[in-house]
């Protein structure tokens, strides 16, 4: 009998699959990071998902034994992520951000944004609550769920989500109309701000492109089946967040803010322009190198970042 047979033939409840998965992902020392962040999880997320359960339901209340076709369907979806190193989400379709699923597959970066932590909380306390958010721009897209997020968040507010990747923004499309948003949530193709001319936005939020070069380098294998055009950003990361700062102030209110991330470029932006008061934000379910700075404070900077 093939070892593969006497797996499937042995393990005859999701409890087992799971156990099972995880002493195979640490084997193979494979990378967590887009959606779980350890191989319980990752074990979990595949097995409910091959067995077509939620999420949310305890593995002990899945019925048992499994059927010889839900073993296998196990099997292949743990196969893949080991032997192919693909990313859980992309085997799947399915990513979680904000509480709110999403369907993802290699033309968009799966979600882990840790600006899903301020939208919601509504941007508070650094967006009033009592102030009505008419307009938010979402730069960098992707998957649409910082757009469609906000768009839950704030419920009266209209919200462009740009992408220049128009192989991006058919999957943006398909999370709006899964999440029946389309008279509120705008795909729009454009580089940066190029096609949003005479638009105003209380809130630009963006995750752009900012991994460095020595980053990219170093990046685990799961990395490589994300579009790259999502992830690199020059020698030191900064080449898409110096252009947001060039050009926003034209697209804010008076009362605006500009939240951006720029993961570990953080610290080259900050050497880059030792006079602005980026306000580095904290989280507290992880991550960093997310800055807001206000409609006032652009402006009062705009030279400096003029000349970068
Ligand atoms: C880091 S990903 C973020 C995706 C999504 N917002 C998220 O948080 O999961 C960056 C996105 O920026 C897009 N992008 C790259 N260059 C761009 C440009 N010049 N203008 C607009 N979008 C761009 C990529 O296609 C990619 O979808």
């Amino acid at each position: 009998m093939k070892i593969t047979d006497e797996i499937i033939d042995t393990l005859e409840s999701a409890e087992a699959w799971v156990t099972w998965g995880v002493g195979y992902f640490e084997q193979h020392g494979i990378y967590f990071g887009h959606g779980t962040d350890n191989a319980l999880d990752e074990a979990a997320w595949l097995v409910l998902s091959a067995l077509e359960l939620p999420i949310d339901i305890a593995l002990s209340e899945v019925p048992q034994p499994l059927t010889a076709a839900q073993r296998r369907a196990i099997f292949t979806l743990f196969q893949q992520r080991v032997e192919r190193r693909m990313p859980a989400a992309y085997l799947i379709h399915e990513a979680w951000f904000c509480g709110l699923r999403f369907y993802v597959d290699e033309r968009v970066l799966v979600p882990r944004s840790p600006i899903g932590e301020l939208i919601v909380n509504a941007f508070a306390p650094w967006w009033p609550a009592n102030q009505a958010v008419n307009r938010v721009l979402d730069i960098g897209t992707g998957s649409g769920c910082i757009a469609i997020a906000c768009a839950h968040a704030f419920p009266d507010a209209a919200v462009d989500a740009v992408d220049i990747s128009s192989d991006a923004l058919l999957v943006t499309q398909k999370n709006i109309a899964l999440h029946q948003l389309q008279g509120r949530v705008s795909a729009v193709e454009s580089d940066l701000f190029d096609a949003l001319d005479g638009r105003q936005y209380d809130i630009i939020v963006s995750n752009p492109p900012y991994v460095d070069a020595e980053d990219i380098a170093a990046m685990p294998d799961e990395f490589r089946h994300e579009p790259q055009i999502g992830l690199v950003a020059g020698e030191d990361g900064l080449d898409f967040a110096i252009r947001i700062l060039q050009d926003a102030p034209r697209y804010l209110t008076d009362d605006g803010i500009l939240i951006v991330e720029v993961g570990n470029s953080e610290a080259a932006l900050a050497a880059r322009f030792p006079t602005v008061p980026f306000m580095w934000l904290e989280f507290e379910y992880g991550g960093h190198g997310v800055f807001l700075l206000t409609a006032a404070e652009l402006a009062e900077h705009h030279e400096t970042f003029l000349k970068a």
